[in-house]
């Protein structure tokens, strides 16, 4: 299946980002919403990206996991000053499958995955519960391999609408919108402002 027009400038964009931001080029502005309509934002990093949507992981059981169990809807927001572009994705997350998680999780350094064992996200902890955690769990699996915790995966984002947005000169920005219709993407409106 040939790459849809929206997934092609994201990852024209996403190689340039690489090169021209000197950190955290795969950050994003990941915003949820609670059962009760309150939106809630924070910065994740992309993953892994293609035509099945955006992936980043966490703890299962922080605050935008609990969200996404309550209501789907999501959103990722990039910005890259020195590109001056933002992205924004807007679909349903979903989990991404154990075995997916499983790969991704042993391909992190030792000292992730440690962490993700201590953290207990979005939880407050006393000023050492954290560092005797580490140190509990550093002991408990030695040199040996570290499983995967259940309360640790990841989300996939699978985009329904994707807007481009460019800095021009004289304060002039391009916009650039496409919309999933039926499994097809096309384009919804450009615009000048
Ligand atoms: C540069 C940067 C990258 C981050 N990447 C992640 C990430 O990939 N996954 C994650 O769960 N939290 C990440 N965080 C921490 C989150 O922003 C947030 O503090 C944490 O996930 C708890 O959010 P929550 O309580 O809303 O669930 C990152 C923070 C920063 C500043």
């Amino acid at each position: 299946m040939p790459t849809s027009e929206p997934m092609t400038i994201f990852e024209n964009w996403f190689a340039k980002a690489k090169k021209a931001e000197p950190e955290y080029y795969n950050a994003c502005s990941l915003a949820t919403v609670s059962a009760n309509g309150k939106p809630s934002s924070r910065i994740v990093l992309l993953k892994h990206a293609d035509e099945q949507g955006f992936v980043f992981y966490t703890n299962l059981k922080s605050r935008k996991s609990l969200e996404i169990k309550e209501s789907p809807h999501a959103s990722l927001c990039f910005h890259w000053g020195n590109m001056k572009k933002q992205v924004r994705i807007e679909g349903k997350a979903e989990l991404v499958s154990a075995d997916e998680a499983d790969e991704y999780f042993q391909s992190r350094p030792r000292g992730h995955r440690i962490g993700a064992w201590a953290s207990r996200q979005s939880t407050p902890c006393g000023d050492t519960d954290l560092e005797q955690r580490v140190a509990y769990f550093t002991a408990k699996f030695g040199i040996g391999k570290i499983p995967r915790p259940d309360f640790w995966g990841g989300f996939r984002i699978k985009a329904e609408r994707m807007e481009f947005w460019e800095d021009r000169k004289f304060r002039l920005h391009v916009r650039t919108c496409f919309e999933l219709k039926e499994n097809n993407w096309s384009e919804a409106w450009s615009k000048v402002r």
